[in-house]
Formats: structure tokens, C-alpha cells, sequence
């Protein structure tokens, strides 16, 4: 039976099936391993089922054990993996694509409501009692009408441009190319960057973390959208160089922000917490039941899958 460390602990269903199929060491308190600790526990270990809160750089990976032959980790997203020393240690990565599209759209929408509605002011001001209903109270942006930017036009950025549509949002998009028909559904495609950001009242950050996408959200890149943009970000916190948005949030060109994902997680830029147009949420893109039991069910399989037939469907690297 191969032997896999599974970093962090999942639903009860999950690790129940994960027991019938493989030798497991399960964290049962959750811990956060450090790099110096996962490396340590892998010993002995085929494989890892890792999370995004595991830090797997070139250092880490090198001193992993030779035994160690797939990556198989529990998102979608795989900055927190570098694939390039993965491959010239032969180790395999797979991710959990699609399972978790809908449910992280659902967020990124929540994302563009509650930062146009001023959810953040809004609950404050219910929790605390001192609201009254007044003509003026809490005025927000109405999303009719409005021009959504998607960055990064993938299956999330694709659900989310047909709820917004529904919403009344005209939808505009980068993506490193333009989609057929049927993927676009009316949707305006922008080959730059700096083009779709000049048409952004709301802007819906969707692409993956990689080293061409860093800081992509900077200085110079806010300066294009128009005054009293929203700013939002339901992918991964390296897109975004904090200090600017915080910046253009402190100048009111950017209206508010709707962030569920951040640089150095859970520690966010304490920047973002003075301001009351800032609505942020704690990485809850994948997180509900139907969603996490699919996403570990798929990274399970990926696993099971490569020690079958030494491939993987969900390869990325
Ligand atoms: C992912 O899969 O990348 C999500 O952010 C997990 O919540």
C-alpha cells in the first residue's frame, strides 16, 4: 500500500476513504506544518496531499525524500508549488480544477456586492444598533449597468461573468486570448490589459498567481482605472502590490474593495482594516461542504490515478 502524508486535515469523508485506499498519516489537529516539519514527515511517504498553505519552494522540494513522487494538491491554484523544481525532482503535481468553480464564482460575486453595497458598513452599523433609515444612509454603487472587468477569464471568471450579466453588468475581459462564442457570451474581449482596466467600474481579479501575474494590480496599473473603481480579488493575494490598492483607497480613486484572498495569508496587510470600504472575507472561495468533499475526492483520485498509469489528467507541471 503506498504511504501519503496529507498536510492538512480534511472532511470526515474524506479521510475515511483516503484510510481504505492508502497507508495515510493524517494531521488530525490541523497543524500548520512548518517546511523544516513537512520535510521531516514525509520520510517514508509516495506521495503528499498538500494545501495551499503549504509552502513547497525549490528549497523545500530539493530536500523532500526520494520516495516522494506526486504533488497532489487541494485547490486550484498551485503558486504555492514550484513546479519547475518539482519536475527536475521528477514529481508530479496535479490541482483540483472545476470541481470548485461554482462556489468560488459565488464568493467572487459576494466579492462585487458587498464592496458596492458597503456590506462592511452596513453589518457594522446593524451589529452596533446606531443605524437609522434615512434617504442618504450607506449610499453604494448600483451593479446595473455598470462595466465589470474580469482578469483572467477562466472557468471562475467565465461563472462569474454570466451571474453578473444576469445582474445587469455589461462584462469586459483580458485573457491570454480571446474565447470562442460560446465561452465569451457577449462578453467584450480587451487583448490589453491596460485597455480593460480604462473600461473597469468593478474589477473582478480571476487570473492565476504565476510569475508573469505578480503585482500585475500596482501602482501604475490602478492609475488606468476610472476614479471610484472597485477593486476585487477572489483568485490569489500576489496579484495585488497591497500598498498600492491601500494607497488608492486612502485617495479615493478606488471607491472599495471586495478581497477574499491575500499576500502572506492569514496575516493581511493591516492597511486594509482601517478602511470601512475595504469588505474582506478569510479565503472562503471553496468553502462549502459540497465543494472541499469534491475537491479532496479529486485530489484522492488524481493520486490514485498516477500511481495507476504513471500519468495524471490534472498534471500541472
Ligand atoms: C483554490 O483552490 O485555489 C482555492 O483558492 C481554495 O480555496
Amino acid at each position: 500500500m503506498k504511504k501519503i502524508l496529507v498536510t492538512r486535515k480534511l472532511l470526515n469523508s474524506n479521510e475515511e476513504k483516503l484510510k481504505k485506499l492508502y497507508d495515510v498519516k493524517l494531521n488530525s489537529n490541523d497543524e500548520l506544518y512548518s517546511q523544516k516539519k513537512l520535510i521531516e514527515i514525509s520520510q517514508g511517504c509516495d506521495g503528499i496531499l498538500s494545501a495551499l498553505t503549504d509552502k513547497l519552494d525549490k528549497e523545500t522540494i530539493n530536500l523532500l525524500p526520494d520516495s516522494v513522487k506526486i504533488l497532489s494538491n487541494f485547490a486550484v491554484g498551485f503558486g504555492n508549488i514550484d513546479l519547475e523544481a518539482a519536475k527536475k525532482r521528477n514529481i508530479t503535481v496535479t490541482n483540483t480544477p472545476e470541481v470548485l468553480t461554482d462556489a468560488t464564482a459565488e464568493i467572487g460575486i459576494l466579492l462585487i456586492l458587498g464592496a458596492c453595497r458597503r456590506a462592511s458598513e452596513g453589518i457594522e452599523g446593524a451589529r452596533a444598533g446606531d443605524w437609522k433609515w434615512s434617504a442618504n444612509y450607506l449610499i453604494g454603487k448600483q451593479l446595473t449597468g455598470s462595466r465589470l472587468g474580469i482578469l483572467g477569464m477562466g472557468r471562475i471568471g467565465q461563472k462569474i461573468a454570466r451571474i453578473a450579466k444576469s445582474l445587469g453588468m455589461i462584462i469586459h475581459y483580458h485573457n491570454r486570448s480571446k474565447l470562442n462564442s460560446e465561452k465569451e457570451q457577449g462578453a467584450i474581449y480587451h487583448e490589453k490589459l491596460e485597455s480593460l482596466l480604462s473600461v473597469s467600474d468593478v474589477l473582478s481579479v480571476c487570473c492565476p498567481a504565476s510569475k508573469e501575474t505578480i503585482n500585475l494590480i500596482n501602482k501604475d496599473s490602478l492609475e488606468l482605472l476610472p476614479k471610484g473603481a472597485v477593486v476585487t480579488n477572489v483568485a490569489r493575494g500576489d496579484i495585488v502590490d497591497d500598498e498600492a490598492l491601500i494607497d488608492a483607497l486612502n485617495r479615493r480613486k478606488v471607491y472599495a474593495v471586495g478581497l477574499d484572498v491575500y499576500k502572506n495569508e492569514p496575516n493581511l496587510n493591516p492597511g486594509y482594516l482601517k478602511h470601512k470600504s475595504a469588505f474582506i472575507l478569510p479565503h472562503l472561495g471553496s468553502a462549502t461542504k459540497e465543494t472541499r468533499t469534491a475537491m479532496a475526492n479529486l485530489a484522492i483520485d488524481n493520486i490514485t490515478e498516477f500511481f495507476q498509469t504513471g500519468a495524471c489528467k490534472n498534471k500541472v507541471n
